[in-house]
């Protein structure tokens, strides 16, 4: 469906690099949620811009190749490569970037802004055909149709996200790409916003890929995951496996960050900051501090190993750790 083969991308700073993604390598499938999570700054939106190909001075893919596998009117496969991504917006691949409900055009109604983005998608139809259309799917979303006649601002910030996916969804693309887009809502309204978009999903069977900084927004909705650390992708599994038994020390912590139910102690973060992505250290990126490492994860960078059922972690320290995991359960 979508394939990142090695991926690396940067932002050109005048004569020096802010490595954002560094060799991501991943797929996407069909009728998958995918989730992508990971710290501030960690390179998760930029993963998702690379995957959209929205790539404008100062970024640059600077290795790798994207990739996405369509199928075209006459049901032949097509193949949308990185440069030629954009020619699919919309119909194959949508987007949903971060703070999107923040940058709606204040001064346009929420009718012409869906107007604007797909009404070339639709040149044969009437505007008033094309209106009771985008009418008849926000009910089928359960949202109200005269959302069209309003400004942005007269909409709550759950509302305005909740309309954006909709037009996001509205040309049934196979894939969708949502930037954090429960962030800044409080719970109630967030979980509305995720059993929408898992509603959709389970309707027209098509891929998300969800990037959050929230793990909890993981396991509500997500099938499969990667986390991301200083711009690499250093677990990737089914939500499932990740959550029950995660590998990377970086991936325990975070975990070991979520709030319980009941449980109403201090969370305490994880400690320290991540690396410089100018000048990334040798070895492990998570070294400084994790909690377990030693002199060969400070010098050598460590490899993807598998560590369960299509389940793979980038640690040195991982292999130790299923040989034991083996011998405990015979
Ligand atoms: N336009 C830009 N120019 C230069 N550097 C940038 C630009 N956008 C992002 N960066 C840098 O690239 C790195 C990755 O940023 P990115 O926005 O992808 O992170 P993120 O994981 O989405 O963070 P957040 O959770 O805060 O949204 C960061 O170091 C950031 O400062
Ligand atoms: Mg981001």
């Amino acid at each position: 469906m979508l394939r990142l083969h090695n991926v690396s991308a940067r932002y050109n700073m005048l004569g020096s690099y802010v490595n954002a993604v560094d060799r991501v390598d991943f797929e996407v499938r069909k009728s998958e949620i995918f989730g992508i999570a990971g710290e501030s700054g960690c390179g998760k939106s930029t993963l998702l811009k690379v995957m959209y190909d929205l790539i404008q001075y100062p970024l640059e893919i600077s290795e790798g190749s994207v990739e996405i596998h369509a199928a075209g009117k006459d049901g032949k496969p097509v193949v949308y490569r990185h440069g030629d991504i954009h020619r699919s917006w919309w119909k194959v691949i949508s987007y949903v970037p971060q703070g999107a409900m923040h940058v709606m055009n204040p001064v346009a109604r929420v009718k012409s802004q869906f107007f604007d983005a797909i009404s070339k998608y639709h040149e044969k139809k009437s505007a008033k055909q094309l209106e009771a259309e985008i009418a008849g799917y926000l009910r089928e979303l359960e949202l109200p149709p005269e959302v069209l006649q309003a400004f942005p601002h007269q909409l709550s910030g759950g509302m305005r996200q909740r309309v954006l996916i909709a037009l996001a969804t509205f040309l049934h693309p196979d894939i969708v790409l949502a930037d954090e887009p429960t962030t800044a809502l409080d719970v109630v309204v967030q979980r509305g916003i995720l059993t929408m978009l898992a509603k959709v999903q389970k309707k027209m069977k098509n891929s998300m890929v969800i990037v959050s900084h929230d793990m909890g927004v993981h396991y509500q909705i997500t099938h499969r995951m990667g986390i991301m650390y200083a711009g690499q992708m250093i677990e990737i599994g089914p939500t499932e496996q990740i959550f029950e038994s995660p590998q990377h020390p970086y991936t325990k912590m975070l975990i070991g960050a979520l709030p319980k139910v009941g449980d109403n102690s201090q969370k305490e973060g994880i400690p320290g900051t991540p690396p410089s992505l100018k000048n990334p250290p040798p070895g492990c990126r998570f070294a400084a501090r994790c909690p377990v490492a030693t002199d060969l994860c400070r010098a050598v960078e460590p490899a993807r190993v598998a560590v369960g059922h299509e389940h793979m972690a980038s640690c040195h320290l991982l292999e130790p750790i299923a040989a034991e995991r083996r011998a405990h359960h015979g």
